[in-house]
């Protein structure tokens, strides 16, 4: 456990000293569990959610993307079941105090005071609560949505009648959710804070079994083919295990250094949630048909843990330096740029001259420090893919720039008016 302790000890240094992750409000001296992306982890994240956003909305015609409110009105928590089943179990040590989710504590022994007496298991709502308006009374209190899926239901009528989209379809969000987790941890794994990737897809009933699948493939592409991840693993949700609103679900798996957790899910949520926000009849009518609500397939996707998984998947020591292998469609920076030597005005003239012609079409870091094999490894830590050097040949002999690859440290050199291209080819 030690090993795989300092490996998270390792990524969470690295987020720090880089820029990808900060611990929220630090100056204060923090709130529990709480972080901020900063000026890398910002480009990653968004990197992350742009490609799924193309992938799975702007490239389909099967699909449509809404923005609702965090917070709506009480009576969709009512409908949907949270308000009564968002629980978890949780325990009191007798001692000390501290509360724990019940199927969280390792070996039944409070982690602060070592005591073994707990208190009974009592259901606890995660959804967290604030008043709405001046008054703070218990018809102004409000909450923070839990997850982004209820919108895609409470919204769907008016996302039919202006988009006109027939079943089979999906309804995708992106967004914050919130949850009073009892045992936060593990750096951005579970935290009260945090941001959902989520598809509502529309079907008839008898295709639950087609589209689930359909959805599990799906699924399966994103997290090998997009984000790069070597290994995951699906887990089968025990039927007593299964949320109030679910048939089936499948856990996605990743082999974090803390142990193997979810990371993404699928469920088929049947006409669960349209059935209880439309009570008085069925949403949905095909012309010369019956109306009636249809079924959901829910596939759904953690920003904050596919952020944590990339980066241990894609962290790497050898023999001297710390690499991020991540794909480069992920990285922060696609490339970036330097003048052999910053003292010589006319080297550095025409790397930024470079420099700003690559930013007009993708992320570039400019860097004139130290040596070039210092400037290669502090990139290769950061994951750009590429870095470019401008130096005397350059600007005497050929025109030409040497390109570094972040994988096999190869170098070559690129006419600069092919470099473009080449770097939109690789990246
Ligand atoms: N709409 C279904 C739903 O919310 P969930 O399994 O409770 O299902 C979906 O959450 C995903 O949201 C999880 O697979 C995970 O990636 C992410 N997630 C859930 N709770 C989280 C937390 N406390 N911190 C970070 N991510 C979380």
């Amino acid at each position: 456990m030690k090993k795989e302790n300092d490996l998270m000890e390792k990524i969470i240094s690295l987020c720090k000293r880089r820029g990808f992750v900060f611990p929220g409000s630090e100056i204060y001296g923090g709130l529990a569990n709480s972080w901020d992306y900063g000026p890398l982890g910002v480009e990653l994240k968004n990197n992350i959610k742009n490609l799924w956003w193309k992938r799975f909305v702007q490239q389909r015609d099967d699909m449509v993307g809404i923005d609702a409110a965090l917070i709506m009105n009480p009576k969709v928590w009512e409908a949907s079941g949270h308000l009564n089943e968002f629980t978890d179990l949780v325990i009191e040590c007798k001692k000390c105090n501290t509360r724990y989710r019940d199927d969280l504590i390792p070996g039944k022994r409070c982690i602060k005071c070592g005591e073994k007496d707990f208190t009974e298991a009592k259901q606890f709502n995660l959804m967290l609560k604030t008043f709405l308006g001046p008054v703070e009374d218990k018809d102004s209190i409000v909450y923070f949505r839990p997850e982004t899926a209820q919108a895609m239901f409470v919204d769907f009528k008016n996302v039919l009648e202006t988009s006109r989209k027939k079943v089979p379809f999906g309804i995708a969000q992106i967004g914050k959710a919130f949850r009073n987790e009892i045992t936060p941890g593990n750096f951005i794994f579970r935290t009260r804070e945090f941001e959902q990737m989520e598809i509502e897809y529309f079907i008839e009933e008898k295709n639950w079994e087609t589209s689930f699948e359909y959805w599990r493939s799906e699924m399966q592409i994103w997290m090998k083919e997009v984000l790069g991840l070597k290994e995951v693993h699906e887990l089968e949700v025990a039927k007593d295990e299964l949320a109030h609103y679910s048939k089936r679900t499948i856990d996605f798996e990743y082999e974090f250094p803390f142990g193997k957790k979810e990371l993404y899910g699928l469920a088929y949520r049947t006409d669960f949630d349209l059935k209880n926000h439309y009570k008085d009849g069925a949403p949905y009518k095909e012309e010369g048909g019956e109306a009636f609500y249809p079924h959901v397939i829910e596939p759904t996707f953690g920003v904050d843990r596919s952020v944590l998984a990339v980066l241990c998947d894609s962290y790497q020591e050898e023999a001297e330096r710390v690499v991020l292998k991540l794909k480069p469609q992920l990285a922060p920076y696609k490339v970036a740029v330097f003048p052999l030597l910053k003292n010589k005005p006319e080297l550095v003239a025409k790397a930024r001259e470079i420099y700003d012609d690559l930013k007009k079409d993708m992320m570039v870091a400019w860097d004139d420090r130290g040596n070039i094999g210092k400037r290669y490894f502090s990139q290769d830590e950061i994951g750009t893919p590429y870095c470019v050097t401008v130096d005397f040949d350059t600007l005497e002999k050929d025109d030409s720039v040497t390109v570094r690859d972040r994988d096999t440290m190869k170098q070559e050199r690129i006419k600069i008016k092919d470099l473009i291209q080449f770097l939109k080819d690789h990246v």
